[in-house]
């Protein structure tokens, strides 16, 4: 599908390489019968709990996104060097952010390529970026992260650089993180490159306090993936019946995210009765935070090696741009 955005705006073209569904009721029954009981943390973003997000990443506590947002800001032109003109650049998330704004003023790639599972979320959010920006072509891909995405002719013969914001790496066991970049060496290939924002190890009660927020929304956001799973597989979850926890895991280097049972109590999913003991830990996400050496080695391990690297003062925050080995 080729659309222009309005009279003035930027080409459309919409790739839609159909994801296959998401069996969210296979998922969510093997996470709740394993020991101990996990769920994915895709499941936290419905519209409220993207929502949910968007309020975090404006908390004072959840220091990520400001300071992700403040390095693009302060190396914009030094990034735009190393990235070199004519760029062809394709971001993983839909765009919707002032990142990808930044990105796009300072590099004015020969096209960009937002890829994303949620269709309506990618279309929306590519229809604004083409009113902003009616220099700029859009190549809409409607795809599941690990697919082998085909690229758009206008690709050739020029560098390819994926942008990979948010720390959302951290979400990913690290073995998936090798994996998940090893698909990317794919896509971008022999010179091409990765942009990718990666939250650092600090002080355990920064971290801790970013994923505890004292007004409650991080505990909101957590408590809403049993509502989604209420509206979506019909389950009868009561959120109030279990406690937001955020623990910080200093060997695995990660903070843990779990939801915790406040009475023993029995849970109806898709027509499985799930026991919880009170006191029993549902966990939710894991955040893994990397010393920027530390992603050096994920990275490479990926075929990547570091060309330049932005951080903020108090190196709280790494933008790396890694190369094709
Ligand atoms: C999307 N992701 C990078 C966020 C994070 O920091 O792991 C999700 C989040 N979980 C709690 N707060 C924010």
């Amino acid at each position: 599908m080729t659309d222009r955005a309005n009279e003035n705006g930027a080409a459309l073209t919409l790739i839609d390489l159909k994801p296959g569904q998401v069996d969210m009721r296979a998922e969510v029954l093997a996470g709740l019968a394993a020991v101990p009981k996990a769920l994915p943390p895709k499941f936290f973003y419905d519209e409220r709990g993207s929502a949910l997000f968007e309020q975090i990443t404006a908390l004072e506590d959840y220091y990520l996104t400001r300071t992700e947002v403040a390095i693009l800001e302060e190396h914009r032109q030094s990034i735009a060097e190393a990235v070199g003109a004519e760029s062809f650049l394709i971001e993983y998330g839909s765009g919707a952010s002032v990142k990808i704004r930044i990105l796009l003023e300072a590099l004015r790639p020969v096209g960009y390529m937002p890829v994303d599972i949620s269709r309506n979320h990618l279309l929306e959010a590519s229809r604004a970026l083409a009113m902003e920006f009616d220099w700029l072509d859009i190549y809409p891909t409607c795809a599941d992260y690990s697919s082998a995405l085909p690229l758009p002719d206008v690709a050739n013969g020029h560098r390819r650089v994926a942008f990979f914001p948010g720390s959302s790496v951290g979400n990913f066991e690290p073995a998936d993180a090798i994996t998940f970049l090893e698909e990317i060496a794919k896509v971008v290939g022999p010179g091409g490159a990765l942009l990718i924002g990666v939250d650092t190890q600090k002080d355990p009660a920064l971290l801790q306090r970013a994923y505890d927020d004292p007004g409650g929304v991080t505990a909101q956001f957590n408590r809403n993936v049993l509502r989604h799973i209420n509206d979506v597989l019909g389950a009868n979850f009561d959120p109030a019946a279990f406690e937001h926890q955020a623990r910080y895991d200093a060997q695995l280097g990660r903070v843990e995210m779990h939801l915790i049972s406040t009475r023993a109590q029995q849970v109806n999913v898709a027509g499985t009765r799930i026991e919880f003991a009170e006191g029993e830990a549902l966990h939710t996400e894991n955040s893994y935070k990397y010393a920027p050496e530390e992603f050096d080695v994920v990275a490479r391990r990926a075929n990547f090696t570091v060309q330049q690297r932005w951080t903020d003062a108090r190196d709280w925050f790494a933008v790396t741009l890694y190369r094709v080995v």
